[in-house]
């Protein structure tokens, strides 16, 4: 991570927000070739999640809402993290990451130990127990420890779990709930009547509109309603670089179904869809797997809930979540407004309310899920037989930042400039291109392979002087061919899609 990290930053992809003034934890900003990446992104998923599609359509909506459409979603009530606090250092943590276990010795618990999660959060603790039993000067035998988080803990428990900061017990707080939305006020009264909220999620935005885009949209179920946008949530705990922030983007779709219809299979069409989506845009199915929540653990509305799972340097978590949420959205804004959030069936002559399948994807996670996936180091020979460290990032062509790099062969012949120059132009037209002309042709490479640039092409003199043809070098296999212009268009075209 800590190289990618810096790559990141090197390159122009992330910056820490508001740098200049120390950053503020949880919020990130995206640089010149981030913000490329980025886009790309979000015009794939909407290429084929709407504009490809019959059934689905897009919309926008705005980030803050009517309060009372968090009050309906449960949001106001329910959307909370169990929150600890450590009185001596002022630290919080989340309840559900912070474990511990007591340290028992020939059936006697001589103290406890904590850890924060991580990828190893039971070797620690036993570590930690192991230190104890020696501090202690215990003899015995150390009995393995039973991983507990904090929303487990017992009353007396709490006093005498250590606090991950001091490494003493007696500071930390009973969890309580805390609630993830940042507040605002809309006006210029500061008052209770004008409290209002940064939505933390794109989906109530589609819910709230459901009548409208029925109304006017000339839709027919099974039909979906998609956005990409900002959400915000108040994490406790951001962490992972962008996998966890305070400032995200979602991209989110609510696809409706009739109340009789085969949700299973619905479900798993979607996951099905999102998978294959993962797939076209380079991501490699060997990181991918999938995990069902289990049934005890669903909301009682929710009938059930599959995460995408990545595996991300710091572990295997959730990229994308796709749930069954029956008719609970539509159903609660029928209650807390009145208006009806029916369709009309034409078969059986009746009204209802829509079911619907929701996959909800975090364009930061898919961008950090690249990252990833994409970064390589490798050793490489070049024509002298001098042996280097190449930087690669292996991005698909659908999302790479820049498709392709021109290089006049050298900068000092008007002729090499001018046609790479305008072959630059004419590229530009359609695509993200870099036109590069100075330092050697193989550092010019190597800065390409290092952002993800998929093509480079050369004009030399053979371009010039005899058939047009110029050199196209490939970034995953450095082979290089010579090719005339309407084959790189015809390459760019199959390839960026
Ligand atoms: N409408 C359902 C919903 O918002 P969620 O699982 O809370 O579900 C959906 O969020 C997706 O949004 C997640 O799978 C993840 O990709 C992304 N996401 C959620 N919280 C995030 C955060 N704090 N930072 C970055 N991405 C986040």
């Amino acid at each position: 991570m800590e190289t990618l990290v810096a790559l990141c930053k090197r390159r122009g992809f992330i910056f820490q927000s508001s740098e200049i003034y120390g950053g503020i934890n949880g919020f990130f900003d995206y640089g010149p070739l981030g913000a490329e990446l980025k886009k790309n992104i979000r015009d794939c998923w909407w290429d084929d999640m709407v504009r490809r599609r019959d059934d689905i359509v897009g919309i926008e909506t705005s980030i803050i809402m009517h309060p009372k459409v968090w009050e309906a979603s449960g949001h106001v009530a329910g959307f909370t993290d169990p929150l600890v606090d450590c009185k001596a250092s002022k630290q919080r943590y989340r309840a559900d990451q912070l474990f511990f276990s007591p340290v028992v010795v020939d059936g006697n618990t001589i103290g406890y130990v904590s850890a924060l999660e991580s990828e190893r959060t039971a070797e620690a603790l036993q570590e930690a127990a192991e230190t104890l039993k020696r501090k202690k000067a215990v003899q015995g035998k150390l009995e393995p420890v039973q991983l507990r988080d904090m929303t487990e803990a017992k009353a007396e428990e709490i006093a005498l779990v250590p606090s991950p900061a001091t490494g003493e017990p007696g500071s930390l707080t009973a969890p309580r709930s805390f609630n993830m939305m940042f507040q605002t006020n809309v006006g210029a009264m500061t008052d209770a009547s004008s409290v209002a909220y940064l939505r933390p999620e794109t989906a109530q935005g589609m819910f709230a509109d459901f009548k409208n885009v029925v109304d006017t949209g000339r839709v027919k179920l099974p039909f979906g309603i998609a956005q990409i946008g900002k959400s915000f949530r108040n994490e406790i705990t951001p962490r992972n670089f962008i996998f966890r922030s305070r400032e995200f983007e979602q991209m989110e779709m609510e696809y409706f179904i009739h109340e009789d219809a085969d949700w299973a299979a619905c479900h798993r069409q979607w996951i099905n869809w999102c998978k294959d989506w993962l797939l076209s845009i380079g991501l490699p199915a060997s990181h991918l797997s999938e995990f069902d929540h289990p049934k005890e653990k669903l909301a009682f509305y929710s009938r059930g809930t599959t995460d995408i799972m990545f595996r991300y340097p710091f572990g295997v978590q959730e990229l994308w979540g796709i749930a069954a949420r029956g008719a609970y959205d539509l159903g609660q804004h029928e209650k807390a407004s009145g208006v009806p959030q029916v369709i009309f069936d034409e078969a059986t002559k009746k009204r209802f309310i829509p079911h619907v399948i929701e996959p909800a994807v975090g364009v930061d996670r898919i961008f950090l899920a690249i990252l990833c996936a994409g970064y390589a180091e490798e050793e490489v020979t070049d024509d002298k037989g001098n042996v280097e460290k190449r930087t690669v990032l292996r991005l698909s062509p659908r999302i790479a930042p820049v498709k392709v790099a021109v290089f006049p062969l050298l900068k000092n012949k008007p002729e090499l400039v001018a046609r790479a120059q305008a072959l630059h132009k004419k590229l530009q037209r359609r695509y993200a291109v870099f036109y590069d002309e100075s330092g050697a042709i193989g550092r010019r490479y190597r800065r390409q392979d290092e952002i993800g640039t998929p093509w480079c092409v050369t004009i030399d003199f053979e371009t010039i002087e005899k058939d047009g043809s110029f050199t196209l070098r490939e970034r995953d296999s450095m082979q290089q061919r010579r090719i005339q212009e309407p084959e790189l268009m015809a390459l760019l075209d199959e390839q960026v899609y």
